[in-house]
């Protein structure tokens, strides 16, 4: 019996690779969230719920790993960003094997404007600047995108439609200025083996999106879109699974946006159009080879909210989520 933990049970991506997870044989599947009302918990047995801090706390990693060592993990999945890289950064330390990409990986993702940098020439990258005096004075069609380095979920992004605005902005290190693309957006679920070689590229629309989450799309079979974000993980020594999100340039050329070095929370998609990703990122960590290239087919899909009903007494509290409970109670 595999023992797996999956962090993010709360999230869209945590729940869908729960749920690819239990339908796995030989697989028991433990989940984890900093809240306890997070649903994903009540999919699993409630001998196989936990409560962990937030990733970016001090004690993070050393909850997680107490919990792997008590439980006896084989196999630790983490759905969240902020997991990633306190987790890379101590996985020798875990009992448990963390499926995710090295350190070196996660930080090249997490920063825009260095994952610009070491995409250049090997595909297309709109023209990315940090946003300082030179780079400012430079000339850009506009509109132009600023948005920050580090940003997740479109906060902070930034349409600039004039020199004068962009100059009005100043400087700060923490922004990039990009060239704006204005063509269709696609998110690219891409896995890569052990050694980084791409065993599959999932190109998908993004036509409904709501709060940051892909609500309803479809598969799209075309190479120049599943092998530029190959290229793109491929640059940043992917191993396992990362969403490249790519939009189209003016003369129509898939070009980088960026890359989150996770599971997206649209993967049910992926899932059903034929790759399931979860559970290959699950044989890659027990070292079982995964096959060549593993195909796809067009498919569309809307979602809906589901609901699970468990016992008000089985709801797990957390010191970690008071804030929330406030603002309910509030
Ligand atoms: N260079 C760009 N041209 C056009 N739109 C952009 C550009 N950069 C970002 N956007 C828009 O902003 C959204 C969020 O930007 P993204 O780079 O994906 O950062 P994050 O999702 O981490 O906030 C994109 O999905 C896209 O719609
Ligand atoms: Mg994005």
């Amino acid at each position: 019996m595999t023992k797996v933990l999956v962090t993010g049970a709360g999230g869209p991506a945590g729940v869908a690779v729960i749920r690819s997870l239990l339908k796995r044989s030989g697989t028991e599947v433990f989940a984890a969230d900093m809240d306890g009302w997070a649903s994903g918990l009540y999919l699993v047995a409630g001998e196989r719920r936990r409560i962990v801090p937030p990733g970016r706390s001090e004690g993070f990693v050393d909850a997680v790993a107490a919990i792997c060592a008590a439980d006896d993990i084989d196999v630790l999945v983490s759905t969240v960003d902020a997991e990633l890289p306190p987790l890379t950064a101590r996985r020798e330390e875990l009992s448990a094997v963390l499926a995710a990409p090295s350190a070196e990986t996660i930080e090249c993702a997490l920063d825009k404007w260095r994952l610009a940098r070491r995409c250049e020439g090997r595909l297309p990258v709109p023209r990315t600047r940090l946003l300082e005096a030179d780079a400012v004075a430079e000339d850009w069609d506009f509109p132009v995108i600023v948005k920050p380095r580090r940003g997740a979920g479109s906060r902070g992004v930034r349409v600039v439609d004039s020199a004068e605005s962009l100059a009005r902005l100043g400087e700060d290190r923490d922004l990039i200025v990009q060239e704006y693309l204005p063509g269709e957006e696609y998110s690219v679920d891409v896995l890569a083996d052990a050694d980084g070689r791409i065993v599959a590229a999932v190109p998908r629309t993004r036509t409904r999106v709501d709060s940051g989450v892909s609500i309803a799309g479809r598969t799209v079979r075309d190479d120049t879109l599943e092998e530029t974000a190959a290229a793109a993980a491929v640059a940043i020594g992917l191993t396992g699974v990362a969403n490249v999100q790519l939009r189209r340039a003016a003369d129509g050329t898939p070009s980088l946006l960026e890359i989150n070095p996770r599971f997206p929370g649209a993967l049910p998609l992926t899932i059903a159009a034929g790759v399931d990703m979860p559970s290959l990122v699950l044989d890659l960590a027990l070292g079982i080879p995964l096959p060549d290239r593993i195909p796809f087919r067009e498919l569309a899909n809307v979602r809906f909210l589901e609901d699970v009903f468990v016992e008000p007494a089985e709801v797990l509290s957390s010191p970690f989520a008071a804030h929330q409970d406030e603002a309910v109670t509030a």
